[in-house]
């Protein structure tokens, strides 16, 4: 298949999960991938066009390296999609500055600086692309999850102002909300079969998500398919949020 012909892309949160699946899937669609995670993450990839980088996202210097390595290794940038992603759990009454920090600093900060460097580079595309992975946690909540709810939240404001201020260049700005799905971050949590029961039966496809669930649902928003789709929030959640 060849969606993404010779479109050059970066995925950020590529070592692990839901990047990593989409890096695979661009790659397979015929996309040049940039695939950043942190230093020392396991980069290893099925698709031999994927290229490597490792690079803190929320580092000072990060924009500028990132998007200057994409620029080095395919000469163009078409494809966004701002993926990394940590959480912290806390009672916001016991939260601590450092931990609501840090999420902000990947979550959503790194999510503005990044799509800010890239987007001379994407107004240049014929068919520009700002993907990010938010959450169902964008539009609901749990115990927990001050910090994450308040930055993935964050990421749908961004992504409808960047719809609004790039779609004059044919720029299109999305974010996709992934449910429950089997990745890194949920793999302790889902290693305890009465956990992954529960959040299996919030969905009512009755299971959990896999990344490749999620990958999908990037893939057809960098996708000339979505070319009229843009600062919209689409879930990849097996139907979890239909329920009030
Ligand atoms: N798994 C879920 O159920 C779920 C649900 C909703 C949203 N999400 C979101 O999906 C995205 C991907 O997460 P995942 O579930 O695939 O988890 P994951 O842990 O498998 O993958 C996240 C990747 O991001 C990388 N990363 C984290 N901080 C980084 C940093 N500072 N610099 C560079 N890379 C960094 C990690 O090393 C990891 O490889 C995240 O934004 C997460 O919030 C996940």
């Amino acid at each position: 298949m060849s969606r993404l012909k010779d479109r050059a892309a970066i995925v950020t949160g590529a070592a692990s999960g839901i990047g990593r699946a989409s890096a695979e899937l661009f790659a397979s669609e015929g996309a040049r991938v940039l695939a950043v995670d942190r230093p020392g993450a396991e980069m290893t990839f099925e698709h031999p066009g994927i290229v490597a980088f490792e690079q803190d996202v929320s580092a000072d210097a990060a924009p500028d390296a990132i998007v200057g390595a994409a620029l080095a290794a395919f000469g163009k940038l078409d494809i966004l999609f701002n993926n990394a992603g940590v959480g912290a759990n806390a009672l916001a009454a016991n939260m601590t500055d450092e931990q609501w920090d840090w999420v902000q600093s990947i979550n959503i900060r790194a999510v503005f600086r990044l799509s800010r460097a890239a987007i001379p580079h994407i107004v240049a595309s014929p068919a520009g692309r700002i993907i990010s992975t938010a959450s169902v946690m964008a539009q609901g909540t749990d115990y927990g999850l001050a910090a994450y709810c308040a930055a993935k939240a964050g990421v749908l404001g961004l992504t409808r102002t960047l719809a609004l201020e790039l779609g004059k260049h044919g720029v299109t700005a999305n974010a996709v909300l992934p449910g429950a799905i089997r990745t890194g971050m949920t793999q302790a949590s889902f290693a305890n079969p009465g956990n992954a029961e529960v959040w299996a039966k919030k969905s009512v496809l009755r299971r959990l998500g896999e990344p490749i669930d999620v990958a999908r649902v990037a893939l057809f928003l960098a996708s000339d398919d979505a070319g009229f789709v843009t600062g919209q929030a689409i879930a990849a959640d097996g139907g979890m949020t239909l329920r009030i």
